[in-house]
This record gives structure tokens, sequence and C-alpha cells, in this order.
């Protein structure tokens, strides 16, 4: 069955983005994005780039992990105020959101209902992984549902910020098997987490 896959970049501190939930990354921002770090997600994760981002690369391959990607109206909108309706046309693009009244993309679709249940409904159809891009609220709301975490820890502290699973996140603990790393000379470090499966219990 295809996967949830919370894929993200995390600071070595555990936030996602700033206390003021503007993007990190961008032209602004704290985050590190070094040549090896741009090249690995190149090579191994094209299809997580943005459109423009891809345009400037020359990156026309669909990639192989994801076919899906799933959003928050918060990040959504941090796009949409540089003029970018849609910055994975190349994916079926979920933006969530109870507030948003139409899509300002027809590729994107708007969905105001429950997370947790939209993602058992597209499990249950055959394709490939399903990427979470973020952010934290609503990587929260669907905690029980992600199945492969690919954290991106950049080699940063912050102090503050929005947290992995957003500010409303449930005391919940999980534990998760480490099935992949890569570790980048510029101190970035790759980690692939699959979901433990349940520990049986008394027969
Ligand atoms: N480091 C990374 O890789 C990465 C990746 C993505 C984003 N980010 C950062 O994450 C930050 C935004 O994160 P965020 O936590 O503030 O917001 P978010 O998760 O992007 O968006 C939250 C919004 O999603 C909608 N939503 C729909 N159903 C929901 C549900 N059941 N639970 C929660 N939200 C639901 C709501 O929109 P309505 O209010 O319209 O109902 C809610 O206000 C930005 O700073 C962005 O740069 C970082």
């Amino acid at each position: 069955m295809r996967k949830l896959v919370y894929y993200v970049a995390v600071t070595l501190d555990g936030f996602i983005a700033g206390p003021d939930g503007a993007d990190p990354s961008g032209p602004n921002g704290f985050w590190p994005i070094p040549d090896d770090y741009l090249r690995h997600l190149v090579a191994e994760y094209p299809e997580t780039l943005p459109g423009p981002a891809r345009q400037a690369f020359g990156i026309t391959g669909e990639g192989s992990r994801f076919d899906t990607v799933l959003e928050g109206r918060h990040s959504y909108e941090i796009g949409l105020a540089a003029g970018v309706t849609d910055a994975y046309p190349h994916l079926r693009h979920l933006v969530f959101s109870r507030t948003l009244a139409e899509s300002p993309d027809p590729a994107v679709e708007v969905v105001s209902d429950d997370p947790v249940a939209t993602v058992r409904e597209l499990k249950r159809h055959d394709g490939r992984d399903i990427w979470v891009v973020g952010g934290g609220a609503l990587a929260g709301a669907l905690y029980p549902e992600i199945d492969q975490l690919i954290v991106k820890l950049a080699p940063t502290t912050i102090g503050a910020g929005i947290p992995l699973f957003g500010r409303g996140a449930a005391f919940e603990p999980r534990v998760w098997r480490l099935t992949g790393h890569t570790v980048l000379g510029s101190g970035a470090i790759f980690l692939t987490y699959d979901r433990a499966p349940a520990e049986a219990g008394p027969a």
C-alpha cells in the first residue's frame, strides 16, 4: 500500500520554521542551502522541488517517490503571496483549508474534509507515496496516518519556532525504525524512519 510520508526540513532543535511562520528557506530566510544539499535534493527527490526551481535546474523527470502532495493552508499561502498558485504542477496537489472558499488554481484541490479521512481514502487507491509537505499543523493532524518520516536535519538551531508537528500536537509517543541515512559534508543529515509496527499485546 502506498505510504504517507512526512518529508520535511527540521532544525537540530526540532523546528520547521521560525515563530513568524514565514518561509525559512526564502530569500530572507535563515535556512542554509549549501550546494551539496541542493545536489542531493535534485538527485534523490526531484519531484519535491517547486515548479520554478525545477525549471531553473532543467528538471523534467517525474521522480519515483511521490505523485501527490498535501499542504496546509498557511504553507500554501507562502507560495501564493509570491504569485505561485501551484508550486507542484507535476504532482496531484491537495491544500487543506476550512476557510479558502475556492481554489486559486484549477489544478489545486482545496479540501475542507478531515485530513485523516482524506488520506485513508487516498491510500485505498494505487499510486506512488503521498508527501505531506507541511506545515506543522497539518502534519500534527495527520500524525496517526504517517508511515514514514524523511527528516532533512539542518545543522542549525533557532531556539523557538513552529515544531515538527505544530504547536497543538498531543503527547503521543511513537517509536520509529531508522531505515536510511545520508550525511552531507556541509552538515545536513537526511534520516529516513519507518513507523515501527505496533507491539503485539499479551496473548
Ligand atoms: N521545514 C519545512 O520543510 C517546511 C515545509 C512546509 C512548511 N513549512 C513551514 O510551516 C509553516 C506553516 O505551518 P503551520 O503549522 O503554521 O500551518 P499549515 O499546517 O501549513 O496550515 C495550517 C492550516 O491548514 C488547514 N487545516 C485543514 N485541516 C486541518 C486540520 N485538521 N488541522 C490543522 N490544520 C488544518 C487550516 O487552514 P484554515 O485555517 O484555512 O482552515 C490551518 O489553519 C510555514 O512557516 C512554512 O514555511 C516548513
